[in-house]
This record gives C-alpha cells, sequence and structure tokens, in this order.
C-alpha cells in the first residue's frame, strides 16, 4: 500500500486539503487541493488520506449531504482522470446513497458543523505545518440559511478578518475586557479568550443567534454567562448578553466599560445605524475602563510580531505610523456591500464626534486561513473609532 501521510508531518498542501474539508469548503476547492496534494492527480496515497483523515473521521449527523456531495465529485474526478479508486470510497459512497435519502441540506434551517482551523506558520521557517500547538481548530454550528437568525447563524468574512486580526496581534487584545456587538456564531469571541482577554462580552439582538453562539462556546469548552454583575474575569467565561441596537438603554450600556469595542459585519442595514452608533458612542465614552492610559499607537509596535516567526511574509506594516489615540477604542470590520451605507455609517459617526481612522493599508494581519478560498482579506475594510 502507498506510503500514506501521517498528520504531525504534513505539508502545507495536505494541510490546505484537511483544513478545507473540516470547514466544508465546496467540494471543488478541495479536490482541488486534493490534486494538488498528488502533483495534478488525484493518487491512491492522496485518496488514502482522504479516507483516512476526512471521510471516516467526519461525522455524517453533521455533515451528510456535504459528505454525499463531495464523494460524488471526488469519485467522477477520479475516474475521469484514468485512476482507480479506491474501494473504501466507493463503499462510503453506497452508503450514503442509501441511509441519506432526499438532500438534508434542503431543509430550511439545516445546520452544518464547520471546522475553522486557523494555520499558524511554524515558526522557525515560516512554512505551514501541522504541529498540534501552531493551529487552532475552532468549531462552529452554522445554519446553511445565511439570513438564519437576522443573519447571526452563519459565518461572515469580516470575522475571519477581525479573528486573524486578534491572533496576529494577540497583545492588543490580552488583559482587556472586550466587547462585541453583532456577534452572530461567536467566532471573534472564541478568539478573544483564546489570546486571553481579561473578560470577554459578545451581545446580539436576535435570540436564536445568541443561543446557537451559546451552543458553539460550549463546543470551544468555554463557559457562558450572561450574568451582568459578573465581576470575576475569567478566560474560560464568556459572557453573552442580549443587546438589540434600538432598545439598548444608555444605563445598560454604561455598565459594561470596556477597554475594546469590536464588529465584523454589522454596518449592512442602514436603518439600524442610527441605533449602533449610538450604541458605540455610549460604549466608547464610559468611564472606569483601565484603558484611560492605554496609548493605542503601541498596538502596533512590529515588535508585537514576535510571537510569530520573522520568515512570515503575511503580516506588513505598510504606510504611515498609525496616529496616537488615548483611550477606548472600538475596531469594526466590513465588508462594503454598499458605499452609500458606509458612507452614511461614518458620517454618523462624524456626527457623533467620533473619530473614524481606516486601518484597511496600515495593518494586514498574517492570514492564518489560506485554503478559504471565498475569503480574501483585500475585501475588508478596517476602521479604528475612538
Ligand atoms: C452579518 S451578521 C455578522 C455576524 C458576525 N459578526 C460575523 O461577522 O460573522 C450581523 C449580526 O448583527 C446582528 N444584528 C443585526 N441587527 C442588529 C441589531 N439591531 N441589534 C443587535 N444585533 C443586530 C445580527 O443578529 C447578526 O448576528
Amino acid at each position: 500500500m502507498a506510503k500514506e501521510k501521517e498528520l504531525d508531518v504534513l505539508d502545507s498542501s495536505y494541510l490546505h486539503l484537511l483544513s478545507a474539508f473540516l470547514a466544508m469548503e465546496p467540494p471543488n476547492v478541495v479536490i482541488s487541493f486534493a490534486r494538488d496534494c498528488g502533483g495534478d492527480s488525484i493518487t491512491e496515497t492522496v485518496q488514502n488520506f482522504i479516507w483516512r483523515h476526512c471521510i471516516s473521521k467526519a461525522d455524517v449527523k453533521w455533515q451528510g449531504p456535504y459528505l454525499k456531495r463531495f464523494l460524488k465529485k471526488l469519485i467522477v474526478e477520479i475516474e475521469s482522470s484514468g485512476c482507480v479508486v479506491l474501494d473504501e470510497l466507493y463503499e462510503q459512497y453506497a452508503f450514503y446513497m442509501t441511509s441519506l435519502r432526499g438532500d438534508d441540506a434542503a431543509k430550511e434551517n439545516s445546520r452544518v458543523l464547520k471546522i475553522i482551523s486557523f494555520l499558524f506558520p511554524d515558526e522557525s521557517s515560516g512554512i505551514l505545518s501541522c504541529s498540534k500547538s501552531r493551529k487552532l481548530e475552532v468549531k462552529l454550528q452554522c445554519s446553511l440559511n445565511m439570513l438564519e437568525g437576522d443573519t447571526g447563524c452563519s459565518i461572515w468574512p469580516s470575522s475571519l478578518f477581525l479573528s486573524e486580526f486578534i491572533l496576529s496581534f494577540p497583545d492588543i487584545f490580552s488583559n482587556k475586557c472586550c466587547f462585541e456587538v453583532g456577534s452572530g456564531v461567536g467566532l471573534v469571541g472564541i478568539c478573544l479568550a483564546h489570546v486571553k482577554a481579561s473578560k470577554v462580552i459578545l451581545s446580539d439582538g436576535n435570540l436564536s443567534t445568541l443561543a446557537n453562539m451559546k451552543l458553539n462556546l460550549e463546543l470551544n469548552h468555554l463557559r457562558t454567562g450572561t450574568q451582568l454583575l459578573d465581576h470575576h474575569r475569567n478566560c474560560n467565561t464568556v459572557q453573552c448578553v442580549s443587546l438589540p441596537w434600538e432598545s439598548a438603554s444608555e444605563d445598560e450600556l454604561r455598565y459594561f466599560t470596556p477597554d475594546i469595542i469590536l464588529g465584523a459585519d454589522v454596518v449592512y442595514d442602514p436603518t439600524f445605524l442610527p441605533h449602533l452608533v449610538r450604541v458605540l458612542v455610549v460604549l466608547l465614552r464610559c468611564e472606569n475602563s483601565v484603558s484611560e492610559e492605554v496609548d493605542a499607537v503601541s498596538e502596533f509596535d512590529a515588535s508585537q510580531c514576535k510571537v510569530m516567526s520573522n520568515a512570515t511574509q503575511n503580516a506588513e506594516f505598510s504606510g504611515d505610523p498609525i496616529p496616537s489615540v488615548k483611550g477606548r477604542v472600538a475596531y469594526i470590520a466590513s465588508v462594503v456591500r454598499n458605499v452609500d451605507t458606509l458612507r452614511y455609517f461614518l458620517s454618523l459617526a462624524k456626527q457623533s464626534n467620533l473619530i473614524v481612522t481606516d486601518l484597511t493599508e496600515k495593518v494586514k494581519p498574517f492570514n492564518f486561513l489560506p485554503y478559504i478560498k471565498s475569503y480574501q482579506q483585500s475585501g475588508i475594510k478596517m476602521f479604528r473609532i475612538s
């Protein structure tokens, strides 16, 4: 039998193949990584790898319809290239054909479990390796319906970007009280807990999104709390609060006193933007934060890159130094789907005397998710608001 790749010595093409499969990337994307692994052909070695590390370990309960579609495409691809298909792959496909009748994926609000792997470069070489210590895996239950939970049950690109930002510059967030608005599936909060924010508060206005978010935190071994009066700072506890921007009272908001506020893909509905800006204003102005003494220019001190290898070329600091700003800040990442909506948000912020700095060209996080082809850092705008 051809020698199989072992998980602890994976080179980057195998790592991309496995990560893309776990994240449930479209079958064509996963298959193209499979081809890369075998030098433009899905060889027996590659098929064995897919069988052992992807298919046989997958959970039919969560991924059944995806597995079926993936295997079908894979088998067609291998056959049409004239290679021999592994018996195990045929047998598994036959099993799915009989056990997964109909297409569950078509059911409204079907849930799937995606595993997002942040791939940290090897410190000495800068090359991706699959050593367990250099990989952060986040399990997220998501909906196949992008609109479920007021859009909050899907992973949106800006939360991937903010997560890469947090993991690239952990010192900005460690030992800080971080508050996220419109948290959705909770990915950003899980990354904040990973870099040891002193307190993580996630919020959302939609109750089914909040329920899904809590489940995701638990899937990732984080405790969830809802107690607003919880002053006990514990890195493993993440607070989840219901916070519709339009009804959040000033008193309620003043209670949180975060050092850093975050938001990913929350600038999209003009109806809610005045409420969102009001929430940001109150959170940015509330008193008693430890961040008053923090000079935010130090946030982007290049020495923070020491956690990653000098050999890594992905992260770079370009353009002029970021202007100094005292006190509490918000980081808002956004895909610009409608320029007028973004302009409206910026004008509301200006009217409220907020200072908005466009960091898009100034700060580039590491590319920890190279296998997610639908996500490009260049598609995201990043603003710092103070
Ligand atoms: C496009 S999703 C982004 C979710 C997550 N931040 C991400 O990037 O994956 C927008 C999020 O904002 C929340 N949201 C929308 N309008 C809201 C409002 N008026 N008050 C509070 N949350 C709201 C939604 O429930 C949803 O979770």
